[in-house]
């Protein structure tokens, strides 16, 4: 009974960018829902402090996206007893040196956006999928944005990025639709996050700016609150999308 009432409860849960924004608001709810969270990310020491502020239920693995070796290790760097991962988050991205025209931007920045966002993400889901198909069973939730449908200037490398992202989860639901593994994606849209302040080199203020400037913008737990629900459906249930957005917009 206890398990139909909390299905996140005593869930093991990798969330990779766990570190800030919307993975660390996601890893803080889901181990207040009881789970097990393994938070994943390039900075180990914001690793550390939202696996601290998890009260306990957290472990904390290095883990760059883009670094196919960093990701083909990443379940034997695991505890023993976290190997089997329930729910996979695939949150890890950025968009830093975007909001540029293309010929402007650097191209580096723009292969970058799509390393991380789409071929990490892909990299991930390749090492942690074998796990649930043996299991016959596993859930894996990827974080895409608004901007997979919504495009704007200065946007053509996160824009893909994301549209990739929405095409990807809908292919993976559809090789594992003889399973009972669930393939949800997961679709915000302004969040006030350190994401802005990475787009823009670091710059905290004009990180700050892009979302005071806006009419509103989501909070990163307004996220987290819709990654649960997708969570806290019964096995026969698969919550296929959720698009969240500021109530006002520009
Ligand atoms: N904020 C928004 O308005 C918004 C809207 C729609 C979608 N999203 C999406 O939401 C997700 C989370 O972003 P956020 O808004 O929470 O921004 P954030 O605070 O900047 O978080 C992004 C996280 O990704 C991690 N990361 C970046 N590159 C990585 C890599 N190569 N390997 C592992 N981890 C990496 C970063 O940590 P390290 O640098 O320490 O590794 C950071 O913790 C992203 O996929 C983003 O595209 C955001």
């Amino acid at each position: 009974m206890a398990e139909t009432s909390n299905p996140i409860n005593g869930k093991t849960i990798l969330i990779t960018g766990a570190g800030s924004g919307i993975g660390r608001a996601t890893a803080i709810a889901l181990a207040g829902r009881g789970a097990t969270v393994i938070c994943a990310g390039r900075t180990e020491a914001s690793l550390r402090d939202v696996a601290a502020a998890c009260g306990g239920k957290a472990a904390v693995v290095t883990l760059d996206v883009t670094d196919p070796v960093s990701v083909s290790s990443l379940v034997d760097r695991l505890p023993a007893a976290l190997r089997v991962i329930d729910v996979l988050i695939n949150n890890a991205g950025h968009d830093a040196g975007g909001r540029q025209r293309f010929d402007q931007g650097r191209i580096e920045d723009w292969a970058s956006i799509i390393d991380a966002n789409v071929a990490g993400m892909m990299r991930v889901c390749h090492a942690i999928l074998p796990g649930m198909v043996a299991r016959g069973e596993g859930q894996v939730v990827n974080i895409g944005s608004v901007a997979a449908f919504r495009s704007y200037p200065g946007g053509s490398a996160y824009n893909t990025s994301k549209a990739a992202v929405h095409t990807f989860t809908e292919g993976l639901r559809l090789d594992y639709r003889d399973s009972d593994i669930r393939i949800t994606e997961v679709m915000p849209g302004l969040t006030r996050t350190n994401f802005a302040a990475t787009r823009f080199g670091g710059d905290s203020g004009k990180g700050a700016a892009y979302y005071n400037d806006a009419p509103m913008a989501l909070e990163a737990e307004d996220i987290a609150r819709g990654i649960v629900y997708a969570l806290d459906q019964p096995p026969h249930c698969t919550v296929a999308q959720i698009v969240i957005t500021p109530t006002r917009e520009p």
